[in-house]
């Protein structure tokens, strides 16, 4: 092993995170219509009363992640519209699950101001209600992907949103990675344009644990499938100390070490993939860390589970989470690292009496003062968030598939096409 430094260290790579894009203070927004792209794509419930669907919110941190920028516009006198994506609408029955409706009530409240909700995304309506719109007010497009020109990346829908846009701003760090018309062929065509404080905060955070991470670094990976974090095990082969491996990919590990992982989840095909990715780890001194002991049931559906003596599992049971021993392995890791970043959940952690190793990491890294933790989207972020330790991270990216496309070092069609010049 190496010895652990504690400096911080950067890396040959430098970041053009966020080079040649403006930022909001760069822009005179009084009395300017600004289109403004946000992800409050939020999870939702939905109840049947009577012949009426009641749809609630069940979780809104995208909305209030992009308050500050709202907020910032508004006070400094510009006429706001609010464009957002709400789920995957394809099939026409369906659409009526992903109105905005119950977006635009939430936004409205939260900041005190009346939000007129536009029921067609490309309507020209906007055009002139800009004209008369009162300081308190904020316009919202409707689903902007209930215009199939959206996921298109159409020009002529940009067109028609570019035909009332002053100024682009695009604060949907969520939805970066997706060339859409509202992401990427809209600014395009508006000369102004530029970022909010949510995704400079989402790149801020990301570049930390990429180009000057403090070390020890250790990286905590968990989720179903290996294949789906393979990228980014080899963007952080090189960078961390640390790989802490759990969930449904830490069978696949164990699986390729030759270990009995009895009925658990394994991925056939990556097996031979990953025993030559742990002898890569090996070459390079890197600990990898997998877990000692597991909580195992019989079947997923049973009531009773028990925790397994050691690694190997038995071959009539499956692995549902880590164990006790693994927890305290993980932990007393963690304890000693200055920067950690977490993909992924390291058991079924939406089932309470499977969720004991997934929140005992989120609380360890709570206690971390000292420490960098950033947590990826997706399923990472609703894991902190459940276990109630989320306040005492670093930082929990908003975007699931965005965080770790940008993680992997893919260019994010939202941010290229924000740049000044190519770099
Ligand atoms: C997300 O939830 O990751 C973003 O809002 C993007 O949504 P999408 O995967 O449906 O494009």
């Amino acid at each position: 092993m190496t010895d652990p430094k504690i400096e911080t260290t950067p890396t040959t790579k430098t970041s053009i995170g966020l080079k040649g894009i403006a930022r909001l203070s760069e822009f005179e927004f009084k009395d300017k219509n600004v289109f403004v792209r946000v992800d409050f794509n939020v999870p939702l419930s939905h109840e049947v009363v009577g012949n009426k669907t009641i749809t609630k919110i069940t979780n809104d941190k995208r909305i209030r992640a992009a308050l500050p920028t709202i907020q910032y516009i508004l006070e400094k006198g510009g006429r706001i519209v609010l464009a957002s994506h709400l789920g995957r609408p394809e099939k026409a029955e369906e659409r009526h699950l992903y109105k905005m409706e119950p977006v635009a009530a939430h936004v409205g409240e939260l900041l005190g101001v009346e939000v007129i909700l536009i029921e067609d995304p490309a309507s020209d309506a906007p055009k002139a209600l800009l004209k008369t719109l009162r300081p308190k007010q904020i316009l919202m497009l409707e689903n902007v992907r209930y215009d199939e020109g959206e996921v298109a990346n159409s020009t002529e829908l940009a067109m028609h949103w570019s035909s009332y846009t002053d100024i682009y701003i695009n604060d949907a760090f969520g939805a970066c990675h997706r060339a859409h018309s509202s992401i990427e062929a809209l600014p395009k065509l508006v000369a102004k344009k530029g970022i909010g404080f949510l995704i400079e905060k989402e790149i801020s955070n990301l570049d930390a644990v990429i180009f000057h991470p403090a070390h020890p670094y250790v990286a905590i990976l968990g989720g179903a499938k290996v294949s789906d974090k393979i990228p980014v095990i080899e963007k952080l082969m090189d960078l961390v100390d640390t790989f802490i491996v759990g969930g449904a990919m830490a069978y696949t590990f164990l699986a390729a070490k030759g270990v009995n992982v009895g009925k658990s989840r394994v991925e056939k095909d990556k097996v031979a993939f990953t025993r030559e990715m742990l002898a890569r780890l090996e070459a390079r001194n890197k600990k990898i860390l997998l877990p000692i002991d597991h909580l195992v049931v019989s079947e997923l559906a049973a009531k009773t589970a028990s925790v397994s003596a050691y690694e190997a599992i038995a071959g009539d049971m499956l692995g549902v989470d880590i164990g006790p021993k693994s927890i305290d392995l993980f932990s007393a890791e963690l304890k000693k690292a200055k920067c950690v970043f977490w993909n992924g959940p390291m058991g079924i952690f939406e089932r309470s009496e499977f969720s004991k190793g997934t929140f005992a990491i989120a609380k360890t890294l709570a206690s971390l003062t000292d420490a960098q933790t950033i947590v990826g989207g997706g399923d990472s972020a609703s894991a902190a968030e459940a276990s109630g330790f989320a306040e005492q991270m670093t930082h929990i990216s908003t975007g699931g598939g965005a965080s770790l496309e940008y993680l992997q070092g893919e260019k994010l069609p939202g941010l290229e096409i924000l740049r000044a010049r190519r770099y």
